[in-house]
């Protein structure tokens, strides 16, 4: 029975989740794929950090090659984040023929048709659940569970960091800079939080659920945002007065050729069902012409929500690799390679 060999890149809040479910649920983790799972190499920055998870020492590395270059290793989960090294590391991964997943919705939104085209090219997976929504399996809901219908609409809370601001601010009437830090402290926010509060991870996320949505390839500079940062406790305080709960909402909808996709904060009455998805936990309504409307709720970052779609992935991957399937999945969640925006 052939142990099949991880790489991991990245150790930190979501790196450390992910050992830790391979670990507790070797057992499950053998009864699904037929063969065990181990982490062989780790890349991180800084070799004597104090972690969450106990790793054997000779597992970490500070050379990319160690993991990229091993021809034992079958899958690449990408857990460090950051655009242009992970990039170039992820497509020599590809070219290496190793399967990717990865959680890195910076990337995804920016090069997923690119890390896509090559991935099929090698014949290999690339999964990317935990790139929007963290515990939700809501690519997988679009792409297979909604396959056969027309969507028109989504709209959500896409930003669990944001949320979780929002939710204090107004609840507990605490300050800002406050529930920011302790958002970081919970491993919400990115390792630059700039990004959670300026709305631009919920557009990266808005980018690609429409991509996937609406089989389309949607351009994130497409998709109009603004963030949280101009929002005081005393708007939040009125607000409430007046029977209203601010949230920080991502719209995307189709009408016939024309496609919106937008970030904003907005006022809902109390009574609407997005206005109690509270804390780190995200929601996303979809529409589609035959099901009508559907919703999609959890939570939506910290470390074992998100890790737990991370191995749900590699799962995935590993049962096409059982049959023979990889790159070609039918159930594999991808850009759309020819069909482009109605305007181009
Ligand atoms: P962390 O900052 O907690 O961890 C990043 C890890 O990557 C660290 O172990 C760090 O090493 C390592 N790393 C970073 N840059 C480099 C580099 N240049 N070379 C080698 N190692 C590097 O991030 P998270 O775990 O929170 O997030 C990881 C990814 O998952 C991001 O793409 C994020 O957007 C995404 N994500 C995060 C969620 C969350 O709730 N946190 C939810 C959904 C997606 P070291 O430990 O040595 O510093
Ligand atoms: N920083 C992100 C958030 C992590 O707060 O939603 C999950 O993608």
């Amino acid at each position: 029975m052939k142990t099949i060999s991880i790489g991991l890149l990245g150790l930190g809040t979501v790196g450390s989740g992910v050992v830790k479910i391979i670990e507790r649920n070797q057992d499950k983790l053998i009864h699904q794929i037929g063969c065990p799972v181990r982490i062989k190499k780790i890349l991180v920055k800084n070799l004597n950090k104090e972690r969450d998870v106990e790793v054997p020492e000779e597992k970490l590395t500070l050379n990319p090659a160690d993991v990229l270059d091993d021809p034992e290793i079958d899958v690449i989960i990408e857990v460090m984040g950051g655009i242009d090294e992970t990039r170039a590391y992820l497509l020599e991964a590809l070219k290496n023929k190793k399967h990717v997943v990865t959680a890195n919705k910076d990337l995804m939104a920016l090069y997923g048709s690119e890390l896509l085209t090559v991935a099929t090219d090698n014949q290999c997976d690339l999964f990317y659940e935990a790139s929007v929504a963290g515990g939700i399996p809501i690519l997988r809901g679009l792409v297979d569970g909604l396959s056969s219908d027309r969507i028109t609409k989504m709209m959500g809370i896409v930003n669990g960091t944001t949320n979780f601001i929002l939710t204090k601010m107004s609840k507990n009437g605490s300050a800002y800079q406050d529930v920011l830090k302790e958002a970081q402290a919970l491993g919400y926010a990115e390792a630059d939080p700039t990004a959670d509060v300026s709305g631009l991870d919920a557009a990266r996320k808005m980018a690609i659920l429409s991509t996937l949505g609406f089989s389309m390839n949607i351009d994130l500079a497409d998709v109009k945002y603004e963030g949280i940062t101009g929002i005081s406790e005393e708007d939040l305080v009125y607000s409430k007065r007046l029977g209203y709960t601010m949230k920080l909402i991502g719209l995307s909808s189709r009408d016939g050729d024309k496609v919106e996709v937008s970030v904003q904060p907005a006022l809902l009455p109390e009574h609407h069902p997005l206005a109690s998805v509270n804390n780190e936990y995200n929601a996303v309504y979809v529409y589609g012409e035959a099901v009508g409307e559907t919703m999609f709720y959890g939570p939506g970052a910290g470390s074992l929500p998100t890790a737990t779609a991370v191995v749900s992935d590699l799962v995935s991957v590993m049962k096409n690799m059982r049959l023979g399937v990889n790159g070609r999945s039918a159930v594999s969640p991808q850009y759309s390679k020819t069909l482009k925006k109605p305007s181009e």
